[in-house]
């Protein structure tokens, strides 16, 4: 066994967000979000994302008459609302010392535009946050996680309204001067670049609304919102709760050329901006040129307020968040070329790597050459706030799950990282697993692509028990845990 030499205060954890454990919907005052209008379909291909993704009025509708749980995954979750005491009890048992999650901005303002925020929802989430401190848990918040409430969409068009940024300041500064003595890291936004991937499940924009606009440039205006709804919170916390860090967050999906044809290395190139754009404007505080002339080339006008170049400008995170699954190829002409999938981006299969049963390719060195790339574009402390691997583990007859396959990708995926923070000089705050418990997949919208470290015995229509077992993986992690430097 190696041991590496490791800062002492690195954070180990897990992670999940609200809308895939959570449940109880409807539940303490808690309003309709977006993710309780995404409904499991069987006979839908899981690998469609865009299929799986998008939707309409119309649908949205049928889903707001539908008051039932079954087929809609997210919103009985895995009953976390309810079992939160357990579950962390069980997950602190690994000996973890950090917790990533999110609040669910409807369960503290139901229709977004409330003038007061749902007593019975705040004080839910500090009776969380502090069982995670009560076993000395770092609590790692973030604020939007794929929701909003289902009224700020359907009577404001969510994050494409400038009034909506006002609606999540307000939302954000009540939950941050609530939670701020026992919270200090915090992301305004899970992986900010995602609206352009899944625009509804990401930022609650439904394409049919928008009848006579360029519906990409509606994508973008919203993505500016955000950028300045990030920036008065990082604003806000730096000036009131200095204390606390405040962390932008990207998908990073590494992009390879398919071979070493320079054409495939620059569209490689280009498809990895897209996605540092994100970070580049977070970190850097200005929407790189780069990525104006693509705006400017594809005719789409963002519309800006005086001060929101100020803002951004001076208001950037203080670290970088990421999560990491899989790595895609890519070639300037694809014709012809095996295709794969990634966390809803589609690329060329690599044969140098296998793949997961949902066709993710895995590729540890590429969570290596995430952290190098980014720490080299920004020299600002990194996070990895997601890694794991959906699977379909197999609950054996005396109870107990063999999912050797998930202790091999967290292995080698934690052996690329320790590598690289021994000998890349790079600057990590920590590394979460994807996911706690089994949770209900954010693309796929089904449990049967479970994530967690602890089984959750439910099915896709929600039947099942909702006991809990701890899977091998769980044991393997805990004894990581206590090496602390060695990987077992
Ligand atoms: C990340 C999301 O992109 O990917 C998570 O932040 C999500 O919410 C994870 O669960 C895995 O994706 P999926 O679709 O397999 O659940």
């Amino acid at each position: 066994m190696k041991s590496y030499q490791i800062d002492p205060n690195f954070l180990w954890g897990v992670a999940t967000s609200a809308n895939q454990v959570e449940g109880g919907w409807n539940e303490d005052g808690k309003g309709m979000s977006i993710a309780d209008c995404l409904r499991y379909r069987p006979q839908l291909d899981v690998t469609n994302y865009k299929a799986a993704n998008s939707i309409s009025s119309k649908q949205v509708k049928e889903a707001m008459s539908d008051l039932s749980t079954k087929n809609w995954a997210k919103r009985h979750g895995v009953d976390f609302y309810h079992n939160y005491h357990e579950d962390i009890k069980q997950l602190a048992a690994m000996g973890i010392s950090a917790f990533r999650f999110s609040i669910s901005w409807a369960r503290i303002f139901p229709n977004g535009d409330d003038q007061e925020p749902n007593q019975a929802g705040l004080d839910y989430y500090l009776d969380l946050v502090k069982e995670m401190n009560k076993y000395n848990i770092e609590p790692i918040m973030t604020l939007s996680h794929y929701e909003i409430p289902l009224n700020l969409v359907l009577n404001y068009d969510a994050w494409y309204d400038r009034r909506v940024i006002d609606f999540f300041d307000k939302f954000a500064k009540t939950v941050i001067d609530y939670l701020h003595d026992y919270v200090k890291y915090w992301i305004p936004i899970n992986e900010i670049d995602s609206i352009i991937r899944h625009p509804f499940s990401s930022a609650g924009l439904i394409e049919d609304r928008f009848p006579n606009k360029n519906f990409k440039n509606v994508i973008y205006q919203a993505m500016h919102n955000q950028f300045v709804a990030s920036a008065r919170i990082i604003k806000y916390c730096h000036e009131t709760y200095p204390d606390l860090k405040i962390g932008c967050m990207i998908t990073s999906t590494m992009v390879y050329p398919y071979n070493s044809d320079p054409r495939n290395v620059l569209r490689a190139t280009e498809i990895m901006r897209n996605v540092y754009a994100f970070s580049d404007i977070q970190i850097r505080g200005k929407y790189p040129k780069y990525l104006l002339k693509k705006l400017k080339e594809e005719d789409i006008k963002i519309e800006e307020e005086a001060d929101d170049t100020d803002l951004i400008k001076e208001n950037t995170a203080d670290f970088i968040a990421f999560s990491y699954y899989s790595s895609v190829c890519t070639a300037y002409d694809t014709t012809g070329l095996q295709v794969t999938k990634a966390n809803r981006i589609n690329g060329v299969y690599n044969k140098y790597l296998p793949e997961s049963e949902w066709g993710w390719q895995i590729d540890p060195i590429g969570l290596r050459l995430s952290l190098i790339k980014l720490y080299d574009r920004y020299q600002k402390p990194l996070f990895i706030v997601e890694n794991g691997l959906g699977a379909s583990d197999v609950l054996t007859s005396d109870k107990k799950i063999h999912d050797d396959y998930r202790i091999c990708y967290l292995r080698d995926h934690i052996q690329q990282m320790l590598i690289s923070l021994v000998e890349d000089g790079i600057d990590l705050i920590g590394y979460c697993v994807w996911g706690t418990t089994d949770m209900i997949s954010a693309s796929s919208n089904q449990i049967s692509k479970r994530y967690g470290l602890i089984y959750v015995d439910l099915d896709d229509e929600g039947n099942g028990t909702y006991k809990r077992y701890r899977k091998d993986s769980y044991y393997w992690y805990k004894k990581l845990l206590s090496f602390g430097n060695k990987i077992p």
